[in-house]
Protein backbone atom coordinates (compact mmCIF):
# COMPACT_ATOMS: atom_id res chain seq x y z
CA UNK A 1 0.00 0.00 0.00
CA UNK A 2 1.63 3.46 -0.57
CA UNK A 3 1.72 5.95 1.41
CA UNK A 4 -1.38 7.92 -0.34
CA UNK A 5 -3.60 5.47 0.80
CA UNK A 6 -3.49 6.21 3.80
CA UNK A 7 -3.62 10.39 3.12
CA UNK A 8 -6.81 12.31 3.45
CA UNK A 9 -7.66 15.94 1.48
CA UNK A 10 -10.01 18.73 2.08
CA UNK A 11 -10.85 21.41 -0.81
CA UNK A 12 -12.02 25.01 -0.27
CA UNK A 13 -13.70 26.18 -3.34
CA UNK A 14 -13.96 30.27 -4.32
CA UNK A 15 -15.27 32.00 -7.76
CA UNK A 16 -17.38 30.69 -10.24
CA UNK A 17 -18.58 27.44 -11.61
CA UNK A 18 -15.41 26.72 -13.88
CA UNK A 19 -14.00 26.34 -10.40
CA UNK A 20 -16.41 24.84 -8.64
CA UNK A 21 -15.78 22.09 -11.78
CA UNK A 22 -11.84 22.11 -11.46
CA UNK A 23 -12.22 21.55 -7.80
CA UNK A 24 -14.53 18.08 -9.00
CA UNK A 25 -12.05 17.02 -10.72
CA UNK A 26 -9.02 17.95 -9.03
CA UNK A 27 -11.09 16.21 -6.08
CA UNK A 28 -12.12 13.37 -8.47
CA UNK A 29 -8.15 12.67 -9.69
CA UNK A 30 -6.73 12.79 -6.06
CA UNK A 31 -8.78 9.83 -5.16
CA UNK A 32 -8.44 8.33 -7.93
CA UNK A 33 -4.50 8.20 -6.54
CA UNK A 34 -5.83 6.83 -3.26
CA UNK A 35 -6.39 9.83 -1.79
CA UNK A 36 -9.39 10.24 0.34
CA UNK A 37 -11.57 13.31 0.95
CA UNK A 38 -12.10 14.55 3.85
CA UNK A 39 -15.05 17.27 4.68
CA UNK A 40 -13.42 19.39 7.66
CA UNK A 41 -9.42 21.23 7.53
CA UNK A 42 -8.78 19.07 10.98
CA UNK A 43 -9.28 15.45 9.19
CA UNK A 44 -7.11 16.52 5.94
CA UNK A 45 -3.19 16.07 5.95
CA UNK A 46 -3.60 17.95 2.77
CA UNK A 47 -5.35 21.22 2.32
CA UNK A 48 -6.41 22.87 -1.07
CA UNK A 49 -7.55 26.40 -1.62
CA UNK A 50 -8.85 26.56 -5.38
CA UNK A 51 -8.92 30.42 -5.46
CA UNK A 52 -10.34 33.39 -7.74
CA UNK A 53 -9.09 36.49 -8.42
CA UNK A 54 -11.94 38.21 -9.97
CA UNK A 55 -11.90 40.62 -7.18
CA UNK A 56 -9.37 42.13 -4.91
CA UNK A 57 -12.37 40.59 -2.71
CA UNK A 58 -12.17 37.56 -3.40
CA UNK A 59 -8.21 37.59 -3.87
CA UNK A 60 -8.17 38.52 0.11
CA UNK A 61 -10.60 35.67 0.94
CA UNK A 62 -7.85 33.08 0.57
CA UNK A 63 -4.91 35.07 2.31
CA UNK A 64 -7.28 34.98 5.17
CA UNK A 65 -8.06 31.48 5.63
CA UNK A 66 -3.84 30.47 5.02
CA UNK A 67 -3.45 32.81 8.10
CA UNK A 68 -6.06 31.22 9.74
CA UNK A 69 -4.93 27.84 9.25
CA UNK A 70 -1.27 28.31 9.61
CA UNK A 71 -0.55 27.30 13.27
CA UNK A 72 -1.65 23.74 11.16
CA UNK A 73 1.58 22.97 9.97
CA UNK A 74 2.56 22.14 12.74
CA UNK A 75 0.60 19.44 12.98
CA UNK A 76 2.56 18.04 9.47
CA UNK A 77 -0.36 19.39 7.57
CA UNK A 78 0.63 20.66 3.90
CA UNK A 79 -1.14 23.04 2.49
CA UNK A 80 -1.79 23.61 -1.47
CA UNK A 81 -2.99 26.96 -3.38
CA UNK A 82 -4.52 26.59 -7.39
CA UNK A 83 -6.35 27.76 -9.63
CA UNK A 84 -6.40 31.59 -10.05
CA UNK A 85 -5.27 33.26 -7.17
CA UNK A 86 -2.09 30.51 -7.79
CA UNK A 87 -1.32 31.59 -11.19
CA UNK A 88 -1.68 35.16 -10.94
CA UNK A 89 0.82 35.34 -7.80
CA UNK A 90 3.03 32.02 -9.07
CA UNK A 91 5.43 31.89 -6.01
CA UNK A 92 4.96 35.11 -4.41
CA UNK A 93 2.61 32.90 -2.28
CA UNK A 94 5.40 30.92 -0.47
CA UNK A 95 6.72 34.30 0.40
CA UNK A 96 3.33 35.62 1.92
CA UNK A 97 2.67 32.55 3.45
CA UNK A 98 5.88 30.13 3.94
CA UNK A 99 3.40 26.83 5.10
CA UNK A 100 2.48 26.52 1.23
CA UNK A 101 3.70 23.49 -0.08
CA UNK A 102 1.95 23.75 -3.83
CA UNK A 103 1.03 26.38 -6.28
CA UNK A 104 -0.73 25.46 -9.22
CA UNK A 105 -2.71 27.32 -11.85
CA UNK A 106 -5.31 25.72 -13.58
CA UNK A 107 -3.41 25.21 -16.81
CA UNK A 108 -1.36 22.70 -14.71
CA UNK A 109 -3.86 20.22 -12.98
CA UNK A 110 -2.96 17.08 -15.16
CA UNK A 111 0.11 17.31 -13.44
CA UNK A 112 -0.96 17.55 -9.84
CA UNK A 113 0.40 13.77 -9.49
CA UNK A 114 3.65 14.43 -9.92
CA UNK A 115 3.52 17.79 -8.26
CA UNK A 116 2.01 15.61 -5.20
CA UNK A 117 4.97 13.48 -5.06
CA UNK A 118 7.76 15.91 -4.49
CA UNK A 119 5.86 17.43 -1.85
CA UNK A 120 5.20 14.07 -0.16
CA UNK A 121 9.55 14.25 -0.67
CA UNK A 122 9.01 17.56 1.25
CA UNK A 123 9.98 19.83 -1.49
CA UNK A 124 8.06 22.91 -2.83
CA UNK A 125 6.15 22.29 -6.25
CA UNK A 126 4.79 25.11 -8.70
CA UNK A 127 2.79 24.20 -11.63
CA UNK A 128 2.35 27.64 -13.83
CA UNK A 129 1.40 28.46 -17.01
CA UNK A 130 2.71 31.17 -19.64
CA UNK A 131 -0.26 31.13 -21.85
CA UNK A 132 1.67 28.70 -23.78
CA UNK A 133 -0.17 25.32 -23.41
CA UNK A 134 -2.55 23.72 -24.99
CA UNK A 135 -3.12 20.98 -22.75
CA UNK A 136 -6.97 20.38 -21.42
CA UNK A 137 -8.04 18.92 -18.00
CA UNK A 138 -9.64 15.64 -18.86
CA UNK A 139 -9.94 12.96 -16.14
CA UNK A 140 -12.13 10.08 -16.21
CA UNK A 141 -12.56 10.68 -12.35
CA UNK A 142 -14.44 13.51 -11.68
CA UNK A 143 -15.87 13.61 -7.69
CA UNK A 144 -19.52 15.15 -8.63
CA UNK A 145 -20.86 17.01 -5.85
CA UNK A 146 -24.50 18.30 -7.48
CA UNK A 147 -27.13 15.67 -6.84
CA UNK A 148 -29.04 16.69 -9.82
CA UNK A 149 -26.35 18.66 -12.58
CA UNK A 150 -23.49 17.59 -13.99
CA UNK A 151 -20.78 20.16 -15.34
CA UNK A 152 -19.16 19.91 -18.56
CA UNK A 153 -15.76 22.43 -19.25
CA UNK A 154 -15.66 22.52 -23.25
CA UNK A 155 -13.49 25.25 -23.28
CA UNK A 156 -10.64 26.66 -21.38
CA UNK A 157 -8.89 29.61 -20.75
CA UNK A 158 -9.79 33.04 -22.75
CA UNK A 159 -8.27 35.30 -25.40
CA UNK A 160 -10.58 37.88 -25.18
CA UNK A 161 -8.21 40.49 -22.94
CA UNK A 162 -11.19 42.76 -21.86
CA UNK A 163 -9.40 45.47 -20.42
CA UNK A 164 -10.84 44.65 -16.45
CA UNK A 165 -10.04 41.11 -16.56
CA UNK A 166 -8.00 38.90 -14.95
CA UNK A 167 -9.40 35.88 -16.35
CA UNK A 168 -6.87 35.33 -20.00
CA UNK A 169 -3.60 36.02 -16.92
CA UNK A 170 -5.08 33.41 -14.91
CA UNK A 171 -6.55 30.74 -17.29
CA UNK A 172 -3.72 30.86 -20.08
CA UNK A 173 -5.24 30.72 -23.85
CA UNK A 174 -8.06 29.05 -25.03
CA UNK A 175 -8.20 25.15 -25.30
CA UNK A 176 -11.29 23.55 -27.12
CA UNK A 177 -12.30 20.14 -26.20
CA UNK A 178 -13.56 17.72 -29.00
CA UNK A 179 -16.83 16.96 -29.95
CA UNK A 180 -16.40 13.29 -28.97
CA UNK A 181 -14.77 14.18 -25.55
CA UNK A 182 -17.53 16.26 -24.57
CA UNK A 183 -20.16 13.98 -25.82
CA UNK A 184 -19.08 11.09 -23.89
CA UNK A 185 -18.94 12.60 -20.62
CA UNK A 186 -22.78 13.59 -20.91
CA UNK A 187 -23.44 9.97 -21.60
CA UNK A 188 -21.23 9.66 -18.86
CA UNK A 189 -23.35 11.91 -16.64
CA UNK A 190 -26.58 10.26 -17.89
CA UNK A 191 -24.98 7.03 -16.71
CA UNK A 192 -24.08 8.18 -13.77
CA UNK A 193 -27.85 9.01 -12.95
CA UNK A 194 -28.36 13.08 -13.55
CA UNK A 195 -30.52 14.26 -16.63
CA UNK A 196 -29.35 18.32 -16.78
CA UNK A 197 -25.98 18.91 -17.98
CA UNK A 198 -24.03 22.25 -17.73
CA UNK A 199 -21.92 23.38 -20.30
CA UNK A 200 -19.05 25.92 -19.13
CA UNK A 201 -16.79 28.07 -20.15
CA UNK A 202 -15.36 31.20 -19.55
CA UNK A 203 -16.69 32.43 -23.41
CA UNK A 204 -18.51 29.14 -24.19
CA UNK A 205 -19.95 30.41 -27.43
CA UNK A 206 -16.33 31.04 -28.44
CA UNK A 207 -15.31 27.04 -28.54
CA UNK A 208 -14.11 26.33 -31.47
CA UNK A 209 -14.25 22.36 -33.11
CA UNK A 210 -10.57 21.01 -32.87
CA UNK A 211 -11.99 18.99 -36.19
CA UNK A 212 -13.33 21.78 -37.56
CA UNK A 213 -16.66 20.09 -38.06
CA UNK A 214 -18.99 21.90 -35.64
CA UNK A 215 -19.93 25.50 -34.40
CA UNK A 216 -20.54 25.88 -30.73
CA UNK A 217 -24.35 25.58 -31.82
CA UNK A 218 -24.02 22.61 -33.13
CA UNK A 219 -22.26 20.70 -30.42
CA UNK A 220 -24.96 22.61 -28.41
CA UNK A 221 -27.75 20.57 -30.07
CA UNK A 222 -25.83 17.38 -30.18
CA UNK A 223 -25.78 17.96 -26.15
CA UNK A 224 -29.40 18.36 -26.23
CA UNK A 225 -29.98 15.34 -28.35
CA UNK A 226 -27.96 12.50 -26.10
CA UNK A 227 -30.92 9.90 -24.69
CA UNK A 228 -32.10 10.54 -21.26
CA UNK A 229 -30.90 14.26 -21.19
CA UNK A 230 -33.64 16.52 -19.89
CA UNK A 231 -32.04 19.92 -19.13
CA UNK A 232 -29.06 21.32 -20.74
CA UNK A 233 -27.68 25.13 -19.55
CA UNK A 234 -24.49 26.78 -20.81
CA UNK A 235 -22.71 29.73 -19.43
CA UNK A 236 -20.93 31.90 -19.75
CA UNK A 237 -22.15 33.12 -23.64
CA UNK A 238 -19.97 36.57 -25.29
CA UNK A 239 -21.90 38.77 -27.25
CA UNK A 240 -19.32 39.39 -29.28
CA UNK A 241 -19.53 35.54 -30.68
CA UNK A 242 -23.16 34.70 -29.96
CA UNK A 243 -24.99 34.17 -33.38
CA UNK A 244 -28.38 34.05 -34.82
CA UNK A 245 -27.56 30.05 -35.09
CA UNK A 246 -27.70 29.50 -31.19
CA UNK A 247 -31.34 30.90 -30.97
CA UNK A 248 -31.89 28.58 -34.06
CA UNK A 249 -30.90 25.68 -32.02
CA UNK A 250 -32.53 26.32 -28.95
CA UNK A 251 -35.48 26.86 -30.90
CA UNK A 252 -34.91 23.54 -32.45
CA UNK A 253 -34.16 21.55 -28.70
CA UNK A 254 -37.10 21.28 -26.58
CA UNK A 255 -33.98 19.81 -23.84
CA UNK A 256 -32.21 23.07 -23.64
CA UNK A 257 -33.19 25.44 -21.33
CA UNK A 258 -35.08 28.45 -22.10
CA UNK A 259 -32.24 30.66 -20.95
CA UNK A 260 -29.50 33.06 -22.03
CA UNK A 261 -26.80 34.62 -19.82
CA UNK A 262 -25.41 37.26 -22.21
CA UNK A 263 -22.85 39.80 -19.80
CA UNK A 264 -23.53 43.35 -21.28
CA UNK A 265 -20.80 44.79 -18.74
CA UNK A 266 -22.46 48.27 -19.68
CA UNK A 267 -24.49 50.29 -21.74
CA UNK A 268 -22.91 52.82 -23.44
CA UNK A 269 -20.87 52.26 -26.02
CA UNK A 270 -17.84 54.74 -24.92
CA UNK A 271 -17.41 52.43 -22.13
CA UNK A 272 -17.83 48.90 -24.17
CA UNK A 273 -14.92 50.50 -26.50
CA UNK A 274 -12.78 51.29 -23.40
CA UNK A 275 -13.74 47.71 -21.91
CA UNK A 276 -12.14 46.29 -25.29
CA UNK A 277 -15.47 44.38 -25.49
CA UNK A 278 -15.56 43.96 -29.07
CA UNK A 279 -19.26 45.11 -29.58
CA UNK A 280 -21.14 48.16 -29.12
CA UNK A 281 -24.80 49.16 -27.03
CA UNK A 282 -26.60 48.57 -30.26
CA UNK A 283 -24.57 45.28 -31.29
CA UNK A 284 -25.50 44.28 -28.03
CA UNK A 285 -29.26 44.85 -28.57
CA UNK A 286 -29.33 43.48 -31.97
CA UNK A 287 -28.42 40.25 -30.22
CA UNK A 288 -31.27 40.65 -27.80
CA UNK A 289 -33.54 41.21 -30.58
CA UNK A 290 -32.72 37.90 -31.94
CA UNK A 291 -33.04 35.85 -28.41
CA UNK A 292 -36.54 37.40 -28.16
CA UNK A 293 -38.12 36.49 -31.76
CA UNK A 294 -36.82 32.76 -30.14
CA UNK A 295 -40.29 30.53 -30.85
CA UNK A 296 -40.52 30.39 -26.69
CA UNK A 297 -39.84 32.90 -24.34
CA UNK A 298 -36.19 33.11 -23.14
CA UNK A 299 -35.25 34.55 -20.03
CA UNK A 300 -32.18 36.97 -20.18
CA UNK A 301 -29.53 37.26 -17.66
CA UNK A 302 -26.50 39.75 -17.77
CA UNK A 303 -23.36 41.14 -15.38
CA UNK A 304 -22.88 44.43 -15.10
CA UNK A 305 -19.77 46.95 -13.88
CA UNK A 306 -20.62 50.57 -12.51
CA UNK A 307 -17.52 52.54 -11.92
CA UNK A 308 -14.85 51.58 -14.65
CA UNK A 309 -12.30 54.07 -14.84
CA UNK A 310 -14.01 57.54 -16.96
CA UNK A 311 -17.36 55.80 -16.29
CA UNK A 312 -19.51 59.41 -16.49
CA UNK A 313 -22.93 59.93 -14.73
CA UNK A 314 -24.21 59.78 -18.71
CA UNK A 315 -22.63 56.67 -19.53
CA UNK A 316 -23.99 55.44 -16.07
CA UNK A 317 -27.49 56.16 -17.29
CA UNK A 318 -27.15 54.60 -20.31
CA UNK A 319 -26.73 51.29 -18.49
CA UNK A 320 -29.57 51.83 -16.41
CA UNK A 321 -31.91 52.95 -20.10
CA UNK A 322 -30.35 49.58 -21.57
CA UNK A 323 -32.02 48.00 -18.30
CA UNK A 324 -35.14 48.91 -19.43
CA UNK A 325 -34.86 48.23 -22.91
CA UNK A 326 -33.60 44.69 -22.38
CA UNK A 327 -35.78 44.08 -19.23
CA UNK A 328 -33.59 41.66 -17.68
CA UNK A 329 -34.43 38.61 -15.80
CA UNK A 330 -31.51 38.89 -13.27
CA UNK A 331 -28.09 40.56 -13.07
CA UNK A 332 -25.21 40.06 -11.91
CA UNK A 333 -23.64 43.63 -11.18
CA UNK A 334 -20.31 44.55 -9.65
CA UNK A 335 -18.13 47.72 -8.52
CA UNK A 336 -15.33 47.80 -10.93
CA UNK A 337 -12.09 46.32 -8.90
CA UNK A 338 -8.48 47.09 -10.48
CA UNK A 339 -6.93 44.24 -10.91
CA UNK A 340 -2.83 43.82 -11.63
CA UNK A 341 -1.20 42.61 -15.20
CA UNK A 342 -4.91 44.08 -16.70
CA UNK A 343 -4.81 47.12 -19.23
CA UNK A 344 -7.48 48.86 -16.93
CA UNK A 345 -5.03 49.32 -14.29
CA UNK A 346 -3.19 52.41 -15.38
CA UNK A 347 -6.26 53.73 -16.91
CA UNK A 348 -6.70 57.63 -15.55
CA UNK A 349 -10.12 59.29 -13.84
CA UNK A 350 -10.69 56.38 -11.24
CA UNK A 351 -14.03 57.01 -9.77
CA UNK A 352 -14.33 57.39 -6.16
CA UNK A 353 -15.50 54.11 -4.16
CA UNK A 354 -18.40 56.00 -2.51
CA UNK A 355 -19.51 56.74 -6.25
CA UNK A 356 -19.44 53.12 -7.12
CA UNK A 357 -20.90 51.93 -4.48
CA UNK A 358 -23.97 54.87 -4.65
CA UNK A 359 -24.07 53.83 -8.47
CA UNK A 360 -24.35 49.77 -7.85
CA UNK A 361 -27.63 50.68 -5.20
CA UNK A 362 -29.21 52.69 -7.77
CA UNK A 363 -28.72 50.22 -10.55
CA UNK A 364 -29.70 47.35 -8.13
CA UNK A 365 -32.53 49.33 -7.00
CA UNK A 366 -33.77 49.72 -10.72
CA UNK A 367 -33.33 45.99 -11.57
CA UNK A 368 -35.56 45.55 -8.70
CA UNK A 369 -37.88 47.18 -10.05
CA UNK A 370 -37.71 45.22 -13.11
CA UNK A 371 -37.59 41.87 -12.01
CA UNK A 372 -40.77 42.70 -9.27
CA UNK A 373 -42.50 42.85 -12.67
CA UNK A 374 -40.92 40.29 -14.68
CA UNK A 375 -41.29 37.59 -11.63
CA UNK A 376 -44.92 38.78 -11.18
CA UNK A 377 -45.34 37.57 -14.85
CA UNK A 378 -45.83 33.90 -13.85
CA UNK A 379 -48.38 34.09 -11.42
CA UNK A 380 -50.78 31.65 -12.32
CA UNK A 381 -48.86 30.04 -14.93
CA UNK A 382 -48.25 25.79 -14.37
CA UNK A 383 -44.66 25.10 -15.12
CA UNK A 384 -42.19 22.22 -14.91
CA UNK A 385 -39.86 22.25 -11.90
CA UNK A 386 -36.48 20.42 -11.63
CA UNK A 387 -36.56 19.39 -7.37
CA UNK A 388 -32.93 20.55 -6.08
CA UNK A 389 -33.10 20.19 -2.17
CA UNK A 390 -35.12 18.54 0.23
CA UNK A 391 -37.96 19.92 1.69
CA UNK A 392 -37.01 23.51 3.88
CA UNK A 393 -38.24 23.97 7.58
CA UNK A 394 -41.20 26.04 5.87
CA UNK A 395 -42.77 23.17 3.66
CA UNK A 396 -41.49 24.20 0.71
CA UNK A 397 -39.15 22.21 -1.65
CA UNK A 398 -36.94 24.14 -3.37
CA UNK A 399 -37.31 23.69 -7.38
CA UNK A 400 -35.59 25.63 -10.71
CA UNK A 401 -37.64 26.78 -13.68
CA UNK A 402 -36.01 26.05 -17.35
CA UNK A 403 -35.87 30.04 -17.13
CA UNK A 404 -33.32 29.12 -14.25
CA UNK A 405 -35.60 31.08 -12.13
CA UNK A 406 -35.82 29.60 -8.10
CA UNK A 407 -39.04 28.23 -7.62
CA UNK A 408 -40.26 26.83 -3.81
CA UNK A 409 -43.12 24.99 -3.93
CA UNK A 410 -45.54 23.09 -1.43
CA UNK A 411 -46.95 19.90 -1.76
CA UNK A 412 -50.47 19.01 -1.60
CA UNK A 413 -51.72 16.59 1.25
CA UNK A 414 -50.96 12.77 0.32
CA UNK A 415 -48.58 13.08 -2.04
CA UNK A 416 -45.06 11.70 -1.77
CA UNK A 417 -42.40 14.02 -1.27
CA UNK A 418 -40.33 14.17 -4.98
CA UNK A 419 -36.97 13.17 -5.35
CA UNK A 420 -34.02 15.43 -5.85
CA UNK A 421 -33.22 15.42 -9.43
CA UNK A 422 -37.19 14.89 -11.19
CA UNK A 423 -39.56 16.54 -11.94
CA UNK A 424 -42.75 18.42 -11.14
CA UNK A 425 -45.56 20.38 -12.82
CA UNK A 426 -45.69 23.27 -10.32
CA UNK A 427 -48.69 26.23 -10.19
CA UNK A 428 -47.35 29.41 -9.66
CA UNK A 429 -49.20 31.42 -6.98
CA UNK A 430 -46.54 34.44 -5.71
CA UNK A 431 -43.19 36.13 -6.65
CA UNK A 432 -40.85 37.92 -5.26
CA UNK A 433 -38.17 39.76 -7.01
CA UNK A 434 -35.78 36.93 -6.60
CA UNK A 435 -37.80 33.71 -6.57
CA UNK A 436 -41.20 32.11 -7.50
CA UNK A 437 -43.71 30.42 -4.86
CA UNK A 438 -45.94 27.84 -5.99
CA UNK A 439 -47.92 24.39 -5.89
CA UNK A 440 -47.13 20.87 -7.09
CA UNK A 441 -49.88 19.54 -8.85
CA UNK A 442 -51.20 16.47 -7.31
CA UNK A 443 -50.39 14.30 -10.71
CA UNK A 444 -47.28 12.26 -10.47
CA UNK A 445 -43.88 13.91 -11.30
CA UNK A 446 -43.06 13.81 -15.13
CA UNK A 447 -40.45 11.40 -14.69
N1 LIG B 1 -14.03 44.25 -11.46
C1 LIG B 1 -15.35 44.03 -11.28
N2 LIG B 1 -16.04 43.06 -11.88
C2 LIG B 1 -15.36 42.25 -12.73
N3 LIG B 1 -15.77 41.21 -13.49
C3 LIG B 1 -14.70 40.73 -14.15
N4 LIG B 1 -13.60 41.44 -13.85
C4 LIG B 1 -13.99 42.41 -12.97
C5 LIG B 1 -13.31 43.45 -12.29
N5 LIG B 1 -12.02 43.68 -12.49
C6 LIG B 1 -17.16 40.77 -13.55
C7 LIG B 1 -17.69 40.82 -14.99
C8 LIG B 1 -17.72 39.37 -15.38
C9 LIG B 1 -18.04 38.70 -14.06
C10 LIG B 1 -17.74 37.25 -14.00
O1 LIG B 1 -17.25 39.42 -13.14
O2 LIG B 1 -18.99 41.36 -14.95
O3 LIG B 1 -18.69 39.10 -16.37
FE1 LIG C 1 -12.53 33.77 -10.44
FE2 LIG C 1 -12.46 34.27 -13.03
FE3 LIG C 1 -10.83 32.48 -12.03
FE4 LIG C 1 -13.46 31.96 -12.18
S1 LIG C 1 -12.01 32.27 -13.88
S2 LIG C 1 -12.15 31.58 -10.46
S3 LIG C 1 -14.28 34.01 -11.75
S4 LIG C 1 -10.85 34.67 -11.60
Amino acid sequence: MSSEQNKTFFIETFGCQMNFHDSEKVAGSLVSQGYRQVQTVEEADLIFYNTCSIRDKAEQKVFHRLNDYKKLQKQGKQFAVIGCVAQQEGERIFERAPHVSLVAGSASYSHLPEMLVQIGRGERATGLDDRQTDETFETEFTARVSPHRGYITIIEGCDKFCAYCVVPYTRGRERSRTVESVLDEARQIVQGGLTEIQLLGQNVNSWADPEGKHTFATLLAEVGRVPGIRRVRFTTSHPRHFTRQIVEVLDAGPTLCDHVHLPVQSGSTRVLTAMQREYTRDEYLERIAWIRQAKRELSITTDIIVGFPGETEEDFHQTLSLMDEVQFDGIFSFKYSPRPNTPAITMQDAIPEEEKTRRLNVLNEHQREIQRRNYQRHVGQVVEAMVEGTQHKLGQVPGRTTQNKPLNFTIPEGVAIPAVGSYVRVRVIRAHPNSLVGEMLAAEPTQ
